[in-house]
């Protein structure tokens, strides 16, 4: 089906059409329609227009008010006056609302339109680190990426997923060579396979964390150790077999562990989208010849850099990007010049998004500018979605009381722990029987919710305070408080027996109501810019005021009690419509609605 017009953009087009009929000269004039609290909408752009063309506005906008041609059918426009120094106050018709959210409820959409011309995006997100544990750096990372992918797929836009985990570099050297002289230190002891994924992931880590420090302590105490674990990074980076199983066995051991956070994280990774640094190791010989006859980098004291006039440091003198060092290693910029190339030569992508932290920034807007220097990727192509950090209630970056960085599993352990007990709170409250598998579910998909909405409801620069008491609280702005709306609606629609949902446009609408109405309208629009801007927040504020309208809809308007019939199902159908779009808008952020709770 196709694209169903808001009643803003229907008022707007009636405007433009009064106003050039009004005046010729203003044709493409803005009207500058919003939603406004004295009317439905108000139109300001005749005041700006007006000065303009040193014309009055107030006689302006009476020319357009005249000019707006007459509806004989089905009126848009009910009421439409001239006020203040020139503002025009449109009312629109109670017909109107509910005839173009039927419009919606028909269509599986919502009447929300694919882009025009989608193009293609390569979007880099949820990269931890190999042998090392996933924090909350990585949660942010992860829970954003996974939202816009949602978004921008469910515009028709082509998104490549690419996950870029730390799989490379010297520190590989180190682990090899202890896994190669301590040959059992990865075996899975004889604990049997468990059914949960959390335990074995759990189990995965640990032994990880285990060759870690043995490794590491042999590294730093003995000098032959050191040399040995050097050598062996020359003889991973160029492919010696050995080398590259017990590799291989390091990273699939992380794979197992990073899979059992996704599972928990309840998101998707794919293990074809896990490109991690390795994979770009062919391609960094070519990265650097073709720099260097280029002239975009130069040599300096051995090593091949990138200068730009604005990077300087503390002293004043010129920080390079480095693309290799004097010793003839790569390292983080190579590997992400590499990475351009392919996803832009190979994939054909006309985007590349980077979910990174912000503390990043300094080395994409390097890398960025000398792929662009190379003629790699054209002006503004590449975005990095920088997001800030997250602090604890102490307002520091997270860490626990030791000073360590917080395990990403401890934390969502606690959430879901937290959320569960919410859950059975309510249910025991509600008279609601649950059985102890269904609270865990529950449990799980309220905790789970809460760590997400947290983080996509503040715009992705901000650094957030993680308040697990706040997050899974039921007022305010939280995920649990969308869940429940959801759930109360669920539970009105199995309530109302043979009466169903059905629009009405003949009825008169309460103002709860027609608020409710206007503002469900708002949906396709709010998504367009949503996946413009890559502003998963807006789409969160958009559903938390959802939620709030239904609430205040709740409290005015008796549903299933509302007397005559027609009445009833009107209501009914503005019960359903909300919940169809809080569903479809929480799963584009990646966050379950359940049913019952
Ligand atoms: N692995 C890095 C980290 O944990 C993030 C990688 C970001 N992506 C990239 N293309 N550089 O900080």
């Amino acid at each position: 089906m196709a694209s169903v017009p808001s009643l803003a953009a229907t008022v707007r087009q009636r405007v433009v059409e009064a106003l050039s009929a009004a005046l010729p000269e203003a044709a493409s004039a803005d009207p500058l329609l919003r939603r406004s609290d004295r009317a439905d909408f108000q139109a300001n752009g005749m005041l700006a227009l007006a000065k303009k063309l040193k014309g009055n506005p107030r006689e302006l906008a009476a020319k357009v008010v005249e000019r707006l041609p007459e509806e004989k059918e089905n009126p848009v426009i009910a009421g439409i006056e001239v006020s203040g120094p020139g503002f025009l106050n449109i009312t629109v018709a109670d017909g109107a609302i509910t005839r173009t959210l039927a419009a919606r409820a028909a269509d599986e959409r919502l009447g929300v339109p694919h882009a025009e011309r989608p193009g293609t995006t390569v979007i880099d997100y949820s990269q931890p680190n190999v042998a090392k544990e996933m924090h909350v750096g990585h949660l942010r990372s992860t829970v954003i990426g996974d939202a816009i992918v949602r978004i921008l797929e469910h515009r028709g836009e082509k998104v490549i997923r690419r996950h870029h985990i730390g799989d490379w570099g010297t520190q590989f050297g180190m682990l090899i060579q202890y896994l190669i002289e301590h040959p059992h230190e990865l075996d899975h002891a004889e604990d049997a396979p468990s059914a949960a994924g959390g335990e074995s992931g759990e189990a995965a880590m640990s032994r990880l964390n285990r060759l870690y420090k043995q490794s590491r302590a042999l590294f730093d105490s003995d000098e032959e150790f050191k040399r040995r674990a050097r050598d062996r990074v020359v003889l991973l980076q160029s492919g010696d077999e050995r080398t590259r199983e017990m590799w291989r066995r390091i990273v699939d051991e992380s794979m197992i562990y990073f899979h059992a956070v996704y599972d928990q994280l309840d998101v998707e990774v794919r293990d074809e989208d896990v490109v991690g640094e390795s994979a770009y190791n062919d391609d960094l010989q070519q990265v650097v010849k073709d720099l260097e006859s280029s002239g975009v980098a130069v040599r300096s004291e051995g090593a091949l850099c990138v200068f730009f006039d604005d990077v300087k440091g503390p002293d004043g003198k010129p920080v390079p990007l480095i693309v290799q060092k004097s010793n003839g290693g790569f390292g983080y910029a190579a590997t992400d010049l590499a990475a351009i190339r392919d996803r832009v030569g190979k994939l054909g992508a006309d985007t590349l998004l980077y979910v990174v932290d912000a503390r990043q920034a300094l080395h994409f807007k390097m890398v960025f500018e000398t792929a662009r220097r190379a003629g790699w990727l054209s002006e503004g192509a590449a975005r990095q979605l920088a997001f800030g950090t997250v602090l604890g209630k102490d307002g520091k970056p997270f860490k626990t009381r030791e000073g360590e960085t917080v395990r990403l599993v401890d934390l969502l352990g606690e959430a879901v722990e937290r959320a569960t007990a919410v859950v059975r709170e309510k249910a025991e409250q509600g008279g609601l029987e649950l059985t102890e598998e269904e609270i865990a579910e529950r449990g799980a998909q309220v905790g789970i919710g809460a760590v997400k909405y947290a983080d996509l409801s503040t715009s992705m620069s901000r650094d957030y305070v993680f308040d697990l008491d706040r997050m899974v609280s039921l007022n305010g702005d939280t995920s649990v408080y969308l869940q429940y709306a959801y759930a109360r609606i669920q539970s009105i629609l199995r309530k109302a027996g043979d009466a169903r949902p059905v629009a009405h446009p003949e009825l008169t609408l309460a103002p709860a109501e027609r608020a409710l109405g206007l503002h469900l309208d708002e949906f396709a629009e709010t998504l367009a810019g949503v996946a413009e801007t890559y502003e998963p927040h807006k789409l969160a504020a958009y559903l938390y005021q959802l939620a709030s309208h239904y609430t205040t809809f709740y409290d005015q308007c008796p549903v299933l009690k509302a007397g005559d019939e027609a009445t009833v199902e009107n209501r009914l159908f503005l019960c359903d419509l909300t919940a169809r779009t809080l569903h479809q808008g929480m799963a584009l952020l990646g966050i379950r609605t359940p049913e019952r709770l």
